[in-house]
């Protein structure tokens, strides 16, 4: 099964949104793997949006993303990257589908609720960068007979 990274950001937490978001995942039938709670710092960032550090926004987009703990979590489910990223919608959370998590919590381009790998080959990177082996979790999904079909795997 694939495995994806979301970050709940700071905004997140402080709108005490978490829950609600944690509980979308859970309800679409994605499965828990790891998750923890941390404090951000510019080291991270600087390589965690390598692709955005010449945009102007960059150093609002680190401050935003220091300005309290995020929650990192991996998601593992058939195709969970695409999954996750279309539930995520588009990153300008004003053009994103009502019924998407940034659709239906956010208005800001920046401050938009989660950020979610965009591509399998970058999950992997990105999960590498916030998680050790050991912070994942083997246990048994006795309910992926009522989710996936035989081929879904
Ligand atoms: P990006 O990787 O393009 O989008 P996504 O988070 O949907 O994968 O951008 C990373 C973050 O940079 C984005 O979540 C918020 C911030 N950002 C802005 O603040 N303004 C912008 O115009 C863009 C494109 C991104």
């Amino acid at each position: 099964m694939e495995r994806t990274l979301v970050i709940l950001k700071p905004g997140t937490l402080q709108r005490g949104l978490v829950g609600e978001v944690i509980s979308r995942f859970e309800k679409r039938g994605l499965k828990l793997v790891a998750m923890k709670m941390k404090q951000l710092d510019q080291d991270i960032l600087d390589v965690h949006y390598a692709h955005l550090k010449d945009k102007p926004f960059f150093p609002w987009l680190c401050d935003g993303m220091m300005a309290a703990p995020v929650i990192l979590c991996c998601w593992e489910g058939f195709e969970a990257v695409k999954v996750v990223r279309a539930m995520a919608g588009s990153t300008n959370a004003r053009n994103a589908a009502p019924g998407t998590i940034r659709g239906d919590y956010a208005l800001s381009a920046q401050e938009n609720i989660v950020h979610t790998s965009d591509s399998v080959e970058n999950a992997k990177v990105e999960l590498d960068r916030f998680f050790s082996p050991e912070d994942y979790c083997e246990y048994p999904s006795p309910l992926n007979q009522y989710l996936y079909a035989p081929d879904e795997k």
